[in-house]
């Protein structure tokens, strides 16, 4: 089997890629490289492309036919908050524009299965306890809607053309099953406070007046080997004859607070945390955190690691050493 990874080169996408090279898969990558890394790409052939351009959907549907890719899975997409609602029109132009190219590419080389990077930002702030795939999503910033919207070009792709799609929501993904893929943009709490200690600098706690039991907002913490797990998953599903859905989230079903996440911190690295509380950031919720069932009934999928196991892989990573050693 052969699959082309859009994004492969970033963290999330290179841990899937390692996962099939594992397994025996052929893996093409087609990266921008404008924030992955050509090294982590280790045993998969490279095309160096931004599937934005105008004229991209032609050259994937080339490299798809060249390497008789049977499936692809794409990440690239741009995925910070803050910055989705300062330039709008470059999330739409580029996380939508990036995926119909990849989307018509498909269709000309005659490629079916498709996984899609999804998020629980298409959730927005939702008022109960376990978030599930029912609930409607309501997202509250350009980055949530693109990916909402990505969801909808999907179904719109299956239904037009003979394709077979699984978008996968993200919930709150940190930690390094390698120490070279870890994330190396520091946008998510567990490599910012990782980043602050490594300054000496107090980590910033967003609030503690929520209506949590410690005040402070929580989420759904997934180690990304086990959300790599959940891609593999994923195209085995799409090469099988039952699919009754379509959308899945992946999370573990269990949170924790960010003081919780300062806690088991401070067990990884030895260091005593004394955070600053700051004000409340704007849009988060006090809690998110998925209902699992439906990826571990369809799917068979399930999480293995702990808040523990994610934090102490992230600072293993930091030191250059895998986790655990
Ligand atoms: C986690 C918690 C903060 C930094 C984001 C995206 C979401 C999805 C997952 C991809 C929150 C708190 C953070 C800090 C803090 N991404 N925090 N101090 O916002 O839950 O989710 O990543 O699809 O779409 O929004 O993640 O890591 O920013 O924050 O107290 O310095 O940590 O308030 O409760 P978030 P995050």
């Amino acid at each position: 089997m052969t699959t082309l990874v859009v994004g492969g080169a970033g963290y999330i996408g290179s841990h899937v890629v390692r996962l099939l090279i594992e397994r025996g898969e052929e893996v093409v990558v087609v990266d921008d490289l404008s924030t992955g890394f050509a090294e982590r790409t280790r045993g998969a052939d490279l095309v160096t492309l931004d599937v934005t351009r105008p004229d991209a959907s032609e050259k994937i549907a080339f490299h798809l036919r060249a390497s008789g890719a049977d499936s692809v899975i794409h990440f690239a997409a741009h995925k910070q908050v803050g910055e989705s609602v300062q330039r709008p029109e470059m999330y739409w132009h580029d996380n939508i524009g990036g995926l119909a190219n990849v989307l018509s590419a498909c269709e000309n080389a005659g490629v079916r299965d498709v996984v899609f990077s999804s998020s629980a930002a298409v959730y927005g702030v939702p008022d109960v306890d376990l978030v599930t795939e029912e609930l409607a999503p309501s997202p509250i910033n350009p980055y949530g809607e693109t990916k909402f919207v990505g969801e909808w070009m999907l179904a719109d792709a299956e239904r037009a053309h003979d394709m077979r799609t699984v978008a996968l929501r993200y919930f709150n993904v940190a930690g390094a099953g390698w120490p070279e893929l870890a994330d190396t943009q520091v946008m998510n709490l567990v490599p910012i406070v990782l980043e602050a200690l490594a300054r000496g600098a107090a980590p910033i706690v967003f609030g503690d007046d929520y209506d949590t039991p410690d005040g402070t907002c929580i989420r759904d913490y997934v180690h990304v080997v086990d959300l790599a797990e959940a891609h593999i998953a994923a195209l085995d599903y799409l090469r099988g004859d039952e699919r009754p859905h379509r959308v899945f989230n992946v999370g573990t079903g269990t949170g924790s607070s960010v003081l919780e996440v300062l806690d088991a911190i401070s067990r990884a690295t030895g260091e005593q945390i004394t955070p600053e509380i700051g004000p409340r950031r704007a849009g988060d919720p006090a809690r998110l955190v998925c209902s699992n069932e439906r990826i571990r009934e369809t799917l068979g999928w399930k999480s293995t690691k702990t808040l523990d196991d994610i934090v102490a892989s992230a600072v293993a990573a930091r030191r250059g050493t895998p986790a655990g050693s």
